[in-house]
């Protein structure tokens, strides 16, 4: 689990806390990770060269190698995802590990993508993008996401989703995960 957002209080994380706890329901075994843990320079090929590539982007892509499915939760920023969230993965695509092909993690589990945002698309561009950079690191994206719109009114006092439609479109999305995960095992 990935959340896209270091800011405290932030809706992204409180979806992926969501999200977290539906797929331990559905029996899955989940990490969430903070990206302030993983942090990385803007990328640069100088960088690269003279450096190699972060360890935090080889600890990052270990540490998705071992889990069978990723599920990003991303805010939208200017209608895309936020730099932090492309710089992560453009440094993830980097790493290669012995005896793989570079960018190989994206290529063998299957990956899921949420957002939420205070506005009525909820998310739904930076989606869009965060679906198209996967795919272009060869990831298998399921075909079922989550966009929560009014993210600041989704939630009830104990931190639960409050519309019906909010909680399917969740738990659609986890099963699919989980279903997509196991077969790619
Ligand atoms: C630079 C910037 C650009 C933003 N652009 C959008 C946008 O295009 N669409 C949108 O729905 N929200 C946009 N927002 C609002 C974010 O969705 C909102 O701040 C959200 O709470 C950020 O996610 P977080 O709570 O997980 O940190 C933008 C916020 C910032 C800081």
């Amino acid at each position: 689990m990935i959340p896209g957002s270091l800011r405290t209080g932030s809706l992204n994380a409180k979806l992926a806390a969501t999200a977290a706890y539906e797929l331990a329901q559905a029996g899955a075994d989940v990490t969430r990770i903070s990206l302030g843990d993983f942090a990385l320079p803007i990328y640069d090929g100088d960088l690269q060269t003279k450096s190699g590539v972060p360890k935090n982007a080889i600890n990052l892509k270990r540490m998705i190698g071992v889990h069978h499915g990723v599920l990003i939760v991303t805010p939208e920023y200017n209608a895309s995802v936020p730099s932090l969230v492309k710089n992560t993965i453009d440094w993830v695509s980097r790493v290669q590990d012995a005896h793989e092909t570079r960018g190989q993690v994206f290529h063998d589990r299957a990956f899921a993508i949420a957002a939420a945002s205070e506005g009525r698309l909820g998310g739904m561009r930076a989606l869009a993008a965060l679906r198209l950079i996967l795919s272009a690191c060869h990831a298998t994206v399921i075909p079922n996401q989550l966009a929560l719109s009014f993210a600041c009114e989704a939630y009830d006092d104990m931190d639960r989703l409050k519309h019906p439609a909010d909680v399917e479109a969740l738990k659609a999305l986890v099963r699919q995960l989980v279903d997509v995960s196991q077969r790619m095992m």
